[in-house]
C-alpha cells in the first residue's frame, strides 16, 4: 500500500474536510430533505397514536420524543376556514360530538373532548390525562414544535373540504415550513397535489396510492382514484408520470391479508425516482418483512416499534 508522507496527509485531510463542510453549506434545507428520502423514515402516524389519542398534542409529543423522522397529520377545514389536523370525515368516532367535522366552526370543535374515547377504546394505554384532549388546529402544532419537526401532511377528502390546499400553503408559507425543508405534503386526490404545486411548486408531495381487488375480478388488484394501474400492469411510464410531480409514492401493503406489493413493486418505483413509503404498519413481523423488501419508510401508530428496528 502507498504510503503519502504525513503533511500531504493531514493537508489531505483538511481539505477533504473543508470540501465536505462545503458541499453541506451548498445544500439547501430543502434539497437535504429531498436527499434524507432515500434514508429509511420513520412517519408517525397520526403521532404515536397507539399510545395516545390519535391526532392530539400528547400523540405528537410523545412521537417528537422518540425523535421520528416525521410527524404524519391529516388537515382538514373548520365550517369557519380554519385548518385542523383530524382524520375522519365524521367527528363520531373520536370525539363526544356527531356530524361532519366541515359542519362545525373551531370554537364548536374546540368545545369537543377528543382524548376520552381512546381510554375506552384502549384500557390497557388508558391515562386520565387523556381526558379532554382538544382538536388541534395547524397552527397550534407548528407553534409548538416550530422547525425543530418534520411534517407529513394528508389533504384529507379534498371535495369536502373545498379551500384546504390555498389555506394549506399559505400556512405552510407563514410558518416557513418549505424552504424549510420540513414537510410533505400527501395526498390520495391527484388533483389535489397539483393544486398544491399549482400553488407553491417547491413543496414536495407524496402521492398515495390504495390497490384492492377489481369487483369485476378478485384476482386483479386495482387503484382506488385510477391514478395508477395495479401493482401487476403499471408500467415504468405510469411510474415516470407520478415523478413528474411527485417525490414519493405511499402505499397500503395489504388488503384483508392479501399483499398488494412486493418487492419488485418498491424497485421499479425506487428505479423511477420514488421512494416507497407504506401504511400503517404496526406490526414488527410486517416492519421487518417491509424493511427487508428495501422500502424507505414506514407510517406507523407504534414509532417505538420501528425505532426499535432501525436503530
Ligand atoms: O397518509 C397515509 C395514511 O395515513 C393514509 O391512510 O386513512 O390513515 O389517512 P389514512
Ligand atoms: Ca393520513
Amino acid at each position: 500500500m502507498q504510503r503519502l508522507p504525513l503533511v500531504t496527509a493531514v493537508s489531505l485531510g483538511l481539505f477533504a474536510g473543508a470540501a465536505a463542510t462545503q458541499a453541506m453549506a451548498d445544500t439547501s434545507p430543502l434539497e437535504q430533505q429531498l436527499k434524507d428520502l432515500q434514508s429509511f423514515q420513520v412517519i408517525a402516524h397520526r403521532g404515536a397514536s397507539g399510545h395516545a389519542p390519535e391526532s392530539t398534542m400528547v400523540a405528537y409529543e410523545l412521537a417528537h420524543e422518540w425523535d421520528v423522522d416525521y410527524l404524519e397529520l391529516d388537515a382538514q377545514i373548520t365550517a369557519d376556514g380554519e385548518l385542523v389536523v383530524f382524520h375522519d370525515d365524521s367527528i363520531d368516532r373520536t370525539s363526544d360530538g356527531e356530524g361532519e367535522i366541515n359542519d362545525y366552526t373551531l370554537e364548536e370543535l374546540k368545545a369537543l373532548d377528543t382524548g376520552t374515547w381512546f381510554n375506552e377504546e384502549n384500557p390497557d394505554s388508558a391515562d386520565t390525562a387523556f381526558e379532554g384532549a382538544q382538536m388541534l388546529t395547524l397552527d397550534e402544532l407548528f407553534d409548538h414544535f416550530g422547525h425543530d419537526a418534520r411534517y407529513y401532511i394528508e389533504t384529507k377528502s379534498p371535495q369536502l373540504n373545498p379551500g384546504l390546499e390555498e389555506a394549506l400553503v399559505e400556512k405552510l408559507e407563514e410558518h416557513d415550513m418549505i424552504e424549510s425543508g420540513r414537510v410533505l405534503v400527501q395526498s390520495f386526490e391527484q388533483d389535489s397535489l397539483l393544486k398544491v404545486q399549482e400553488l407553491n411548486d417547491d413543496v414536495p408531495l407524496i402521492q398515495l396510492v390504495w390497490y384492492y381487488p377489481s369487483e369485476e375480478d378478485n384476482s386483479r388488484l386495482v387503484e382506488w382514484t385510477g391514478v395508477t394501474p395495479g401493482p401487476a400492469e403499471i408500467t415504468d411510464e405510469d411510474f415516470q408520470e407520478v415523478a413528474d410531480y411527485a417525490v414519493g409514492i405511499g402505499t397500503n401493503y395489504l388488503y384483508d391479508g392479501r399483499e398488494v406489493i412486493d418487492a419488485d413493486f418498491i424497485q421499479r418505483a425506487q428505479e423511477n425516482g420514488l421512494p416507497v413509503h407504506v401504511y400503517t404498519i404496526n406490526e414488527t413481523e410486517e416492519m421487518e418483512r417491509l424493511m427487508e423488501m428495501g422500502v424507505n419508510g414506514l407510517f406507523t401508530n407504534y414509532p417505538d416499534r420501528l425505532l426499535e428496528l432501525v436503530e
